[in-house]
C-alpha cells in the first residue's frame, strides 16, 4: 500500500466510523478542467464524453464539412497502434488533445491537430484475461472530468490518469473477482461520480452499476441488477422484488444482467439509465432459473435484458423496463440509450430511445420508464408482437428451445439486430442512424450442461449447430447474414432509407449538421452518406475492417473527423466462416483523422496470404470426432471459430503445426505454454484423452474443408 492509498483508506475508515451507514463522503464536483456544465453544454468544437453529450446523441452541430464539400475530405494524419485486436473506442477531444483507448485498455493522448503522441499509458492487463472476455480484448473509450482521464481495464479496474502527462492518480478494483468479470465499456461521469459496470454474463457474473469518487477512487454506491443468494439477505427492496422472478439456485451461476456498455445520465431527471445483459446461462433448462413450472409460467428474471434507472446521488432504484422477459437468446439490452424531446401524439415527451438486440426500437418515458412505443424493424420470430399498453412481448412457444428439444433458429440472432455499435440521432430531423445486423442464430439446448470453472457457458450444444461442410448449407447461411445502415424516423416509427452491406458487424455512426452520416464498414471503408437520402458521397479505403464509431471536432477553424480502425470483437471470433462475408477484413489497427483538402496516404498494406489447407491424414475414430466436436464447441469455438474455421485474430487450428504430432497440443492446451498470449490452460476441464479427441476433430474438419477446396467449394 502506498502512502496515498493509506491516507485514503484511513480517511474512509474515519468517515465510516463517524457517519454510520452513509458510506464514504463524495468529493465536490470539478470546478475547473472538464466540468458538468461543459459536458451538458457540449461545446461544438470538442467531444467530451463517449456519446458527445449526456443525451448520447452523437450528433455534431459542426457543418464546415458538409454534403456539398465532403468529396474533398482527405487523411490529415494517422497513428499506428501497438495492438492488433478489435478497436472499439470513440476518441474524446478536449483543449486540442485527442484521448483514445485501444485494445488491452491502453490509453494514448495525441495532439489533435498534428497527431503527435503526447503520452501513452498501459495498465498491463494480464493476457490470460482473454480467457474470460467473451468478445476480444476491446475497450470502448475513456472519460474526461476535471484534470483527469479515466479508463476501465479489461481485468476489472478503474484508473484515473492525469490529463497532462498520463501519470496514474489512482487505480481501484471495480469487479468482485477477476475470474468472472471483465470491463470493456467507457465510464461516464456526472457530478463527480464515475459510473461503470462490467461484462461477464457467460462467466458467472452478477451484474452491477457502480459509482466511484472522481478524486479518491472510492466506491460511493453499487446497484446490482440481479438478486443474490436470498440466504445472505437482499441489499434493497428492488432485489427482493426481483428475486420473486427467479427460480432454481440462480445465484450459483451469478445471474448475469451485466452492464457492459450503455450508461446515460439525464440531468433533467437526475437519473442514470443503463442497459443490462442476458441472464445466465443462455439456456434456462440448465438451472431452472425461470422456475419454469408445469403450468407454463416463466419467471422474468429481473432485471436482465432491461433498461434500469437509478438515482445518481444514491444509486437507489427508480424504475425498470424489461425488453426481453424470459430471455434465452442472448438478447442483451446493452445498446446505447439516447435521450430526446419528441412530439408524440401532439404532446412533447422527454424520452429514451433504445434499439437493443431483440429487433424492436423502443421509445419510453425517460422519467418513469412508461412504454410509449415499440416497433419491429428487423425480421423477428421469437416474439409474436408487443402488448400495445405495456410493451411486453408475447413469446413464440416454439422459441422455448429448452422445452421443445428442437433446433431453433432465432431472428434476430445472438449477435443482435443491433449490438453495441453506437447509433446517432439527429435532433433537428428526429432521425436515428442504426448499424444493423441481419441474420439468425441456431440454438440446440444441452439441458445436462454443467458450468465448470472455465469456458464460455451458454448451455447450448455448439457441436450440433456447427456449420457443416455442405456447400449449399454454408452458402445459404452466408447469404442470410448481411448488414445495413438504417435511417429510422423515430416519431413516425418507420424506416426512411437503408444502405445494404454484404456482411454484418459494421461500425457505429456519427451524424452532423453538415447533412452527413459517417460510418466505417466491415469491408474496410470509411464512408460519408447524405443523411437525407443515404446516397454515398465519399469513401476512404481503411485497409482494415472498422467496428468503432467516428467523432468530430474543430481546431483553429478546421473541422476534423476521427475514427479508430481495427477489426475484431465477437463477430470475428465466434462464427469464423461468417467473417468471410465482408471479404475477410484485416486487422491493421490505427487511429485515423481526416480534414478537408488533406491528401495523406497510408503505407501499402500487406496482401492477404492465401494458405491452402495441408492437414495430416485423419487416423482417428468416429467416437473421437464426436467427442472432440462437442469439447471443441464448448471450450474452443468462441476463440478459434465455429466448425474450426477461425476469423482473423486467433490462429486457425486447421492450419496449426500443433495438430501434426499426437501429444504436441498438450503443452499448449493443458500446460498453458502460450498463456502469456491469452491461450490459457484448460487442464481443469480437459485431460490428454480429450485433447487428442479435439485434435482428431480438427484434423477431420481440416480434411473435409480441404476436399471442399479441391472441389472448388
Ligand atoms: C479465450 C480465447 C481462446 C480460447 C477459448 C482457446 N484459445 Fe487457443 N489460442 C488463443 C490464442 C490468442 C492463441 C495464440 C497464442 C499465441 O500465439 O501465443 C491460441 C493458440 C492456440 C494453439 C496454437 C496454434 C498455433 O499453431 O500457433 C492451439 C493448438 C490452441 N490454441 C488450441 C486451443 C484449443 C484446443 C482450445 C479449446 C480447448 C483453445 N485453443 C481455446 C485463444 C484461445
Amino acid at each position: 500500500m502506498n502512502i496515498r492509498s493509506f491516507v485514503v483508506a484511513t480517511t474512509a475508515a474515519f468517515l465510516l466510523a463517524s457517519c454510520g451507514d452513509s458510506g464514504p463522503e463524495a468529493s465536490a464536483p470539478a470546478t475547473s478542467g472538464v466540468t458538468d456544465a461543459m459536458i451538458a453544454a457540449a461545446p461544438e468544437e470538442e467531444w467530451l464524453t463517449y456519446g458527445r453529450d449526456y443525451a448520447e446523441r452523437r450528433f455534431s452541430p459542426l457543418d464546415d464539412i458538409n454534403a456539398g464539400n465532403v468529396g474533398q475530405l482527405g487523411l490529415a494524419w494517422f497513428a499506428d497502434l501497438d495492438t492488433a485486436r478489435g478497436q472499439e473506442a470513440t476518441p474524446l477531444m478536449h483543449d486540442g488533445v485527442l484521448y483514445v483507448s485501444t485494445a488491452w485498455s491502453k490509453v494514448q493522448a495525441h495532439d489533435a491537430m498534428t497527431g503527435e503522441l503526447l503520452w501513452s499509458y498501459d495498465p498491463e492487463v494480464p493476457r490470460e484475461t482473454l480467457a474470460v472476455a467473451c468478445c476480444d480484448a476491446v475497450n470502448r473509450g475513456v472519460a474526461l472530468y476535471g484534470d483527469k482521464v479515466y479508463v476501465a481495464t479489461l481485468d476489472g479496474d478503474l484508473v484515473a490518469l492525469n490529463q497532462s502527462d498520463g501519470s496514474v492518480a489512482w487505480r481501484s478494483q471495480v469487479v468482485p473477482d477477476r475470474e468472472n468479470y471483465t470491463i470493456t465499456g467507457a465510464p461516464r461521469i456526472a457530478k463527480g461520480k464515475v459510473l461503470i459496470g462490467s461484462g461477464g454474463a457467460e462467466y458467472k457474473a452478477r451484474g452491477f452499476l457502480a459509482a466511484f469518487d472522481w478524486q479518491t477512487g472510492e466506491e460511493l454506491w453499487r446497484f446490482h441488477t440481479v438478486p443474490g443468494n436470498p440466504a445472505d439477505g437482499f441489499e434493497n427492496d428492488a432485489m427482493e422484488a426481483a428475486a420473486a422472478t427467479w427460480g432454481g439456485n440462480w445465484w450459483e451461476l451469478g445471474g448475469g444482467g451485466t452492464v457492459w456498455d450503455s450508461i446515460t445520465y439525464d440531468p433533467t431527471t437526475n437519473l442514470v439509465l443503463f442497459g443490462t445483459a442476458n441472464a445466465e446461462p443462455w439456456n434456462p433448462g440448465v438451472n431452472d432459473r425461470m422456475g419454469s413450472s408445469e403450468d407454463g409460467t416463466f419467471g422474468d428474471n429481473l432485471y436482465t435484458s432491461s433498461i434500469v434507472a437509478v438515482d445518481l446521488d444514491t444509486g437507489e432504484y427508480a424504475w425498470h423496463f424489461q425488453q426481453t422477459p424470459e430471455d434465452r437468446w442472448d438478447y442483451d439490452s446493452n445498446a446505447q440509450i439516447t435521450i430526446a424531446d419528441l412530439e408524440i401524439d401532439g404532446e412533447m415527451r422527454h424520452v429514451a430511445i433504445h434499439v437493443p438486440k431483440n429487433g424492436y426500437v423502443y421509445v419510453i418515458d425517460a422519467a418513469t420508464g412508461e412504454f410509449l412505443s415499440g416497433t419491429g424493424w428487423h425480421p423477428i420470430n421469437w416474439s409474436l408482437g408487443l402488448d400495445p399498453e405495456t410493451g411486453r412481448p408475447e413469446i413464440n412457444p416454439e422459441a422455448r428451445y429448452e422445452l421443445t428439444g428442437e433446433l431453433w433458429v432465432s431472428l434476430p440472432g445472438a449477435g443482435g439486430a443491433h449490438s453495441w455499435h453506437p447509433q446517432s440521432y439527429d435532433p433537428t430531423t428526429g432521425m436515428l442512424y442504426i448499424p444493423a445486423n441481419n441474420g439468425g442464430f441456431p440454438y440446440v439446448a444441452d439441458n445436462d450442461f454443467e458450468a465448470g470453472e472455465i469456458g464460455f457457458s451458454t448451455g447450448l450444444d455448439n457441436a450440433a449447430t456447427a456449420m457443416p461442410a455442405i456447400p449449399e448449407v454454408r452458402q445459404s447461411n452466408l447469404d442470410a447474414t448481411t448488414g445495413a445502415l438504417v435511417a429510422w424516423d423515430v416519431a413516425a416509427g418507420k424506416e426512411a432509407w437503408r444502405v445494404d452491406y454484404t456482411g454484418p458487424w459494421n461500425g457505429g455512426t456519427l451524424a452532423t449538421a453538415g447533412r452527413l452520416v459517417f460510418q466505417g464498414t466491415a469491408d474496410e471503408r470509411f464512408v460519408a452518406y447524405d443523411s437525407a437520402d443515404g446516397s454515398e458521397l465519399w469513401s476512404f479505403a481503411t485497409q482494415s475492417g472498422v467496428i468503432a464509431a467516428p467523432m468530430t471536432y474543430s481546431i483553429a477553424g478546421d473541422q476534423y473527423v476521427a475514427i479508430m480502425v481495427g477489426w475484431g470483437g465477437v463477430w470475428d471470433i465466434a462464427p469464423g466462416i461468417l467473417t468471410a462475408k465482408s471479404g475477410t477484413p484485416r486487422n491493421i489497427s490505427r487511429l485515423m483523422v481526416f480534414k478537408l483538402g488533406a491528401d495523406g496516404q497510408l503505407p501499402e498494406a500487406p496482401a492477404l496470404v492465401e494458405r491452402p489447407l495441408d492437414p495430416p491424414p485423419f487416423t482417428g475414430t468416429d467416437e473421437q470426432v464426436t467427442a472432440g466436436a462437442s469439447l471443441y464447441g464448448r471450450y474452443c469455438s468462441i476463440c478459434h471459430g465455429d466448425a474450426a474455421i477461425a476469423g482473423v485474430l486467433n490462429p486457425d487450428l486447421r492450419h496449426s503445426g500443433a495438430i501434426n504430432i499426437p501429444g504436441s497440443m498438450n503443452a499448449i492446451v493443458l500446460d498453458g505454454a502460450f498463456s502469456h498470449n491469452g491461450m490459457v490452460s484448460f487442464a481443469e476441464a480437459l485431460d490428454e484423452g480429450n485433447v487428442e479427441e479435439i485434435r482428431q476433430y480438427v484434423i477431420f474438419r481440416a480434411n473435409e474443408d480441404k476436399a471442399l477446396e479441391a472441389a472448388g467449394g
